[in-house]
């Protein structure tokens, strides 16, 4: 399987397949009307990858495009960024409340990831590292709310780091879910240094969930870091992304290509 990966992104910078991610595609619809590259990392220097999968990042651009695969069937590698927009209507088929994986919240996910989800929230309360999920399925118009919020809070550019605008959360696919320590008062970066975000990172790959946004990728996941944010990829997926160190959006580029390729 990793093997196949490697195959896959070596593939594709060798073929020039990465002309979906062309640059001089234009933005109908950013915040601002117009189209910005977010800036390099500070960490790169840091950075251990190989050199070829870094140059592989597909640059992170204001758009609007539809998603390029069927977010309900395809959930492990549907991209949504910040240029790769949900249907508004978009509403996942098989919503169902956290408390069917053991939470107290009323927050849905999708039932694809509940019997995994389950299973993680037992294994971490048993290592001693016990979580809450504080956000699953959030709908277009309620992530409309929140970056209206958030732009009213930070001004646009600090946003648009922070907060994806309406139709570009993977939390409206219903397959992404923020989660802290239970005495976790808010989404902060120090989270990751708690004994449950260190499990989490480490751990969470096994049970089908990546971090989306991990440390010093903002070229290559297009929103600062953000160590209580996974999406559910299935345990195949994930343990590949986790053995590449590579960002869930350059897989599923990667993935891309191959379709492209037939
Ligand atoms: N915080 C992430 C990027 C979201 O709003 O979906
Ligand atoms: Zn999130």
């Amino acid at each position: 399987m990793v093997g196949l990966a490697l195959v896959i992104v070596l593939v594709a910078a060798g073929t020039g397949l990465w002309i979906t991610w062309d640059d001089t595609q234009t933005s109908r619809a950013s915040p601002a009307g117009r189209v910005a590259d977010l800036a390099p990392p500070s960490t790169a220097a840091a950075d251990t990858r190989p050199t070829t999968t870094m140059a592989l990042a597909p640059p992170c651009r204001f758009g609007d495009d539809p998603v390029t695969t069927d977010p309900a069937t395809d959930w492990a590698t549907t991209i949504v960024d910040t240029r790769y927009r949900l249907p508004e209507d978009f509403v996942p088929p098989d919503l169902v409340p956290v408390t069917e994986a053991g939470f107290d919240s009323q927050d849905q996910v999708r039932e694809v990831m509940i019997e995994d989800l389950g299973a993680m929230r037992a294994e971490a309360e048993a290592a001693g590292a016990p979580f809450v999920v504080v956000s699953g399925y959030r709908s277009f118009s309620y992530q409309a709310q929140l970056y209206l919020e958030r732009v009213a809070q930070v001004g646009e550019e600090e946003a648009n780091r922070r907060t994806a605008r309406p139709g570009h959360s993977e939390h409206q696919l219903g397959t992404a879910i923020d989660v802290l320590d239970p005495q976790g008062a808010d989404l902060t970066t120090a989270f990751a240094d708690t004994p449950t975000g260190r499990w989490i990172a480490d751990h969470a790959h096994e049970f089908g969930f990546v971090l989306s946004y991990p440390e010093g990728g903002i070229d290559r996941t297009c929103y600062d870091y953000e160590p209580w944010h996974l999406r559910y990829v299935g345990r195949d997926v994930a343990a590949e992304i986790h053995e590449l160190g590579i960002t869930p959006r350059e897989w599923m580029a990667a993935q891309a290509a191959r379709d492209q390729e037939g």
